[in-house]
C-alpha cells in the first residue's frame, strides 16, 4: 500500500454514496468515505429521521461500515455536499473520527467538483479526548 491515499478513488466512492444519502426534511445530501488500514473503501451517507434529532451524519455510517468490515484505524476521510460552503465534520462526528485516528490523520472535504480543502484531526480537534485518556 502506498504511503500517500488514492482520493481519486475516495473521492469517487464519496460521491457515488452521496447520492444515496435519505434526506428528505434538510434536502442536504452527504456522503463519507473512509479508507480503512485494510486498503478497502468504507462508505456512508445521511439518513434522516422525522423525529428529526435521530437523523445520522454520513460520517457515522462510513465508520460503522469500517468497524463490520473489520478495519479499525481510518487513514483518510472524504465527506462531499453539495452548495459553496465546506461540508466540515460537525463536533459530535469530529469525536466519532478521532476514536479511530491519528492526530494527522486527513480529512478531506470535497464539493461536486473535486477536494476543496485538507484538514488533520487535531486541526478540527485539538486537544481531543480519545482512549488514552481514560484511567488505567
Ligand atoms: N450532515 C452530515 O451527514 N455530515 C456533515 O458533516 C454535516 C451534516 C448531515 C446531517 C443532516 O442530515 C444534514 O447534513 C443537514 O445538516
Amino acid at each position: 500500500m502506498s504511503a500517500e491515499p488514492d482520493l481519486d478513488a475516495l473521492f469517487a466512492a464519496a460521491k457515488a454514496v452521496q447520492q444515496k444519502a435519505y434526506a428528505p426534511y434538510s434536502r442536504f445530501k452527504v456522503g463519507a468515505a473512509i479508507l480503512g488500514e485494510d486498503g478497502k473503501v468504507y462508505p456512508g451517507c445521511n439518513v434522516e429521521n422525522a423525529a428529526y434529532p435521530v437523523g445520522a451524519c454520513a460520517e457515522a455510517g462510513a465508520i460503522s461500515a469500517m468497524i463490520a468490515g473489520g478495519a479499525r484505524t481510518i487513514r483518510a476521510i472524504v465527506v462531499i455536499g453539495d452548495g459553496a460552503e465546506l461540508v466540515t465534520p460537525c463536533g459530535a462526528c469530529r469525536q466519532r473520527i478521532r476514536e479511530f485516528s491519528v492526530p494527522e490523520t486527513p480529512i478531506l472535504i470535497a464539493g461536486p467538483e473535486g477536494i476543496r480543502a485538507r484538514f488533520s484531526l487535531a486541526e478540527l480537534l485539538p486537544a481531543s479526548f480519545g482512549p488514552a485518556n481514560l484511567p488505567k
